[in-house]
């Protein structure tokens, strides 16, 4: 009996010596390389959340060098072209420091004091907090140099005035990280500081007054200035307002680009291809269950009555079926009905029956696809009509099927149609 407890006993010592002497040698190295892990880990967080941000949609031409600038964003104002932010030291951000990129990102200022236009979303990146925008710094700065100059802004006169940005700034920029609700969850708030800082969903997503500014009446909708789309609002269940969609349901439009009732397209699909659809399972849901709580509730509501239909208008209508039967009925079905995951249904489509006519005039004369994400790689198409139907039938078919199968939406003519054409996302 003795014997072996001796034994036990000499033995857990040794095991206890050889765990402490691992302990301290691990602890010898995090000691002396606490920097080379912790920088790594602070890359790769940082390149998370630049793709968070979608730094690269606007920092990069189409087929240039990522991150290198050149891209033209074309304006009520005047023509932008993005800067190079690869960190090379002629052209683009080497020789920045960490607090000239944070005075960039969180007051809009640029390394020689001067005032950024916000163009550059700056006015949604300040809610990002100090760590995190050191992060996408270091991330920034671990990229291969680029040397390439970009040509300089064309900014139609008045704007291109410091003085006048310094006033709009006092008008319109609220500078601040964002500051946690705390009668919410943690999820909530996650969600909250993702849409309103890195996401920049205000950028699309808030009507503009000519100033080019976000109204308060934040994510309530907007066409996009220098785009012929709207962006709908988040909160009206009439658009895209998600508080009646489930959790799952929300994360996996945004993730994947389609669900059995939606798509995204134009440049919400370039959002969720370029940015959203890398965003780790827990943002996702994160993002889902704030979006959810922003979007009303239709109880909340009369029901809605739809007015008897005037002669005239039954019979504009009219003209639309059998373009609709010729043209559209074999991908989009006999009733509307569309193919879940293939087609999306036209009836009961809150994009199709939204106030603004343009995205669905849009996605008729240019055609579309949803986004390739991981979740949904081979999107299904659909064919441009511009070359093969006519304005006035564009006109009929869109007015149809905005009203067809219990849809209700306004009548769309054919100079609505030619007034959406213009430059594709
Ligand atoms: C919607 C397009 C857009 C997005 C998205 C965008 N930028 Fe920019 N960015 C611009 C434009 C345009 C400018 C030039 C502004 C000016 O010159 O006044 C700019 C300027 C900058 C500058 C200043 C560079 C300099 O040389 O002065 C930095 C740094 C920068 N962006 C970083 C970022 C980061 C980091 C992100 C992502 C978190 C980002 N940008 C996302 C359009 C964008
Ligand atoms: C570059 C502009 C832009 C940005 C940034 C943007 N959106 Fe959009 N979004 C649009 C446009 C345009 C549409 C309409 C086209 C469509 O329905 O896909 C849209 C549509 C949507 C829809 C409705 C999709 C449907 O068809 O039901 C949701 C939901 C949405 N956006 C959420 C977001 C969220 C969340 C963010 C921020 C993480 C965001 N958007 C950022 C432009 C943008
Ligand atoms: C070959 C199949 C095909 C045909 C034919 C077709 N579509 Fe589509 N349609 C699609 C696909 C796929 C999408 C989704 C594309 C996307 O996400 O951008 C789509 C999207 C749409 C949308 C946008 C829906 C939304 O939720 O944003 C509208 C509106 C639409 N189609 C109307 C029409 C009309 C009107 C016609 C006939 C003139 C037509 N389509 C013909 C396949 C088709």
């Amino acid at each position: 009996m003795k014997q072996p407890s001796k034994f036990r006993s000499a033995e857990k010592k040794q095991v206890a010596v050889f765990i402490a002497s691992m302990l301290l040698s691990l602890s010898s190295i995090a000691a002396t390389q606490p920097s080379a892990n912790s920088d790594a880990e602070q890359v790769l967080r940082g390149e998370y959340l630049t793709r968070a941000g979608n730094c690269m949609g606007c920092h990069t031409t189409r087929g240039g060098k990522p991150y290198a600038g050149g891209r033209e964003l074309v304006t009520p104002f005047g023509k932008f072209v993005t800067p190079n932010i690869t960190p090379d030291n002629e052209t683009g951000i080497g020789h920045w420091s960490e607090e000239d990129f944070w005075q960039a990102l969180h007051y809009g200022k640029g390394r020689d004091g001067s005032y950024l236009y916000p163009v550059f979303p700056y006015t949604e990146y300040t809610k990002v907090t100090r760590q995190d925008a050191d992060a996408i710094f270091a991330y920034l700065r671990s990229l291969t140099p680029v040397a390439q100059t970009n040509p300089p802004h064309k900014i139609t006169s008045p704007y291109d005035n410091q003085f006048l940005l310094f006033l709009w700034r006092t008008w319109y920029f609220k500078e601040g990280v964002y500051e946690p609700d705390d009668s919410k969850s943690e999820e909530w708030n996650r969600g909250n500081y993702l849409v309103q800082g890195l996401g920049h969903c205000n950028a699309c997503h808030t009507p503009r007054n000519v100033w080019g500014a976000s109204q308060d009446d934040k994510l309530a909708g907007g066409e996009i200035m220098g785009t012929y789309w709207y962006a709908p609002s988040l909160i009206s269940h009439r658009e895209a307002g998600m508080g009646e969609w489930p959790v799952d349901e929300i994360a996996k439009l945004l993730s994947t680009g389609v669900t059995g009732h939606a798509v995204t397209s134009g440049p919400m699909a370039t959002i969720v291809r370029q940015s959203l659809q890398y965003l780790s399972k827990d943002d996702m849901r994160a993002v889902a269950v704030y979006l959810q709580s922003l979007g009303e509730k239709r109880g909340e509501e009369a029901p809605r009555k739809i007015p008897p239909m005037p002669e005239r208008v039954s019979r504009y209508l009219a003209l639309g079926e059998p373009v609709y039967i010729k043209h559209c009925q074999e991908c989009h079905g006999k009733s509307g009905e569309g193919v879940p995951g293939v087609y999306p249904p036209l009836a009961g489509n809150r994009s199709v029956t939204m106030t603004s006519p343009l995205n669905t005039i849009r996605s008729v004369l240019y055609g579309g696809f949803s986004p390739a994400t991981a979740g949904n790689p081979r999107p299904y198409g659909m064919p441009p009509f511009q070359h093969i139907i006519r304005d006035h039938e564009i006109a009929w078919v869109v007015s149809y099927i905005r009203n067809a199968w219990g849809n209700f939406g306004s009548l769309v003519s054919p100079e609505d149609v030619d007034s959406s054409r213009g430059n594709e996302f």
